[in-house]
């Protein structure tokens, strides 16, 4: 079993790649413990559920709000939790974001750890410390930086997602190779099919070396100063994506990272080979490399996303396959391009 850890302001997380859930009470300190995950992990392996008070919040992107948060202290407060109790995230993105705000939160901090049931969970939302709920449309506006005690990272419990489950997963397994990791690129590009059929030895590794990039980057960057800011490679425009269409999160972020990577290429940044090989790595993975979407939707979900910054952004550029730059580039800038890659961002017909 590969362990990663991160040390950083907010505290020491070890991150423990192919543990089982079933090996969760060892990682437990003594005392009392309450478990909060959802439906779906209740539907499939409640019989792996240590025996511990279990609080589910329902599922998906609807439930991560201040409501949730705010009926989970209720039952925490009938439950007399207290400043020893220690909380456990079972589950996938959302999971892991409310419940570690709210251990976060809760009498000024509980002890906490993740048990991360998704690829996305795995590879990227259970690491980090970046915990919170989305609030008036915007994600993540409220939240905490505090690192998970450990995450546990149940890799047999990926062999229940649904394909688009993984397709999350994937983009985010591919951006890390993009921003950080030309050997990665080349592993994912040798085994892509092994990857999407999740062959155990695969996904260990790619799952491995995804949590080592991302950890490795927090460590140096915990509250996103400065090189952190890579990490939002493909976001930019995938945020945009997902707020006007009907794009999953790694669907959104696999057309944002080709709009990124295609941007590059027009700054003379980006070799256009390299471009080639991304997207056709994307496609070997089936995820997509072009959206019908209406561009101006686009933008203005953009804007509207950025309105707490100036008309300047951090915007993630690629300068080759395994490494990526911040720049600040105006909002304006980006619009221009964005209509000029009709072949990504195709105009929706309309009724
Ligand atoms: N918890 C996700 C992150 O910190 O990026």
């Amino acid at each position: 079993m590969q362990v990663v850890g991160i040390e950083s302001a907010s505290g020491r997380s070890s991150i423990f790649i192919g543990e089982r859930l079933n090996n969760l009470p060892n990682h437990l300190p003594p005392g009392r413990a309450i478990v909060i995950t959802d439906d779906n992990l209740l539907r499939l392996y409640r019989a792996e559920l240590p025996s511990l008070p279990v609080l589910s919040i329902g599922c998906g992107e609807s439930v991560k709000t201040l409501e949730t948060v705010k009926s989970l202290y209720e039952t925490l407060v009938d439950l007399e939790a207290d400043r020893s109790t220690f909380l456990i995230g079972i589950g996938g993105g959302v999971v892991c974001d409310v419940a570690g705000f709210v251990a976060s939160t809760f009498m000024r901090g509980l002890r906490f750890g993740f048990v991360a049931t998704t690829l996305l969970a795995q590879v990227d939302a259970s690491v980090g410390g970046k915990n919170g709920v989305n609030l008036g449309g915007f994600k993540n506006l409220v939240g905490s930086f505090n690192q998970p005690e450990f995450v546990l990272c149940d890799l047999r419990l990926l062999d229940s997602l649904p394909e688009g489950e993984v397709a999350n997963g994937m983009a985010e397994i591919v951006k890390h190779a993009l921003i950080a990791d030309a050997g990665m690129f080349a592993f994912l590009e040798e085994r892509a099919e092994e990857a999407l059929a999740l062959d155990p030895a695969t996904i260990e590794k790619l799952v491995g070396r995804s949590i080592a990039i991302k950890a490795g980057v927090v460590g140096r960057d915990e509250r996103e100063a400065g090189e952190r800011r890579i990490l939002n490679f493909g976001h930019t425009f995938g945020h945009a994506l997902e707020k006007v269409g009907r794009w999953s999160h790694g669907e959104a972020v696999s057309v944002g990272m080709v709009l990124a990577a295609g941007l590059s290429v027009k700054m003379g940044r980006l070799p256009e080979a390299a471009y080639q090989r991304m997207t056709a790595l994307l496609r070997r993975l089936r995820l997509p490399v072009a959206a019908a979407a209406d561009p101006k939707q686009v933008l203005e979900a953009l804007r509207r996303d950025k309105k707490r910054e100036a008309a300047v952004i951090h915007f993630v550029l690629l300068d080759d396959i395994g490494r990526a730059s911040v720049k600040e580039v105006e909002i304006r800038e980006l619009e221009r391009q964005l209509v000029e890659f009709p072949e990504i961002l195709r105009q929706e017909s309309r009724p």
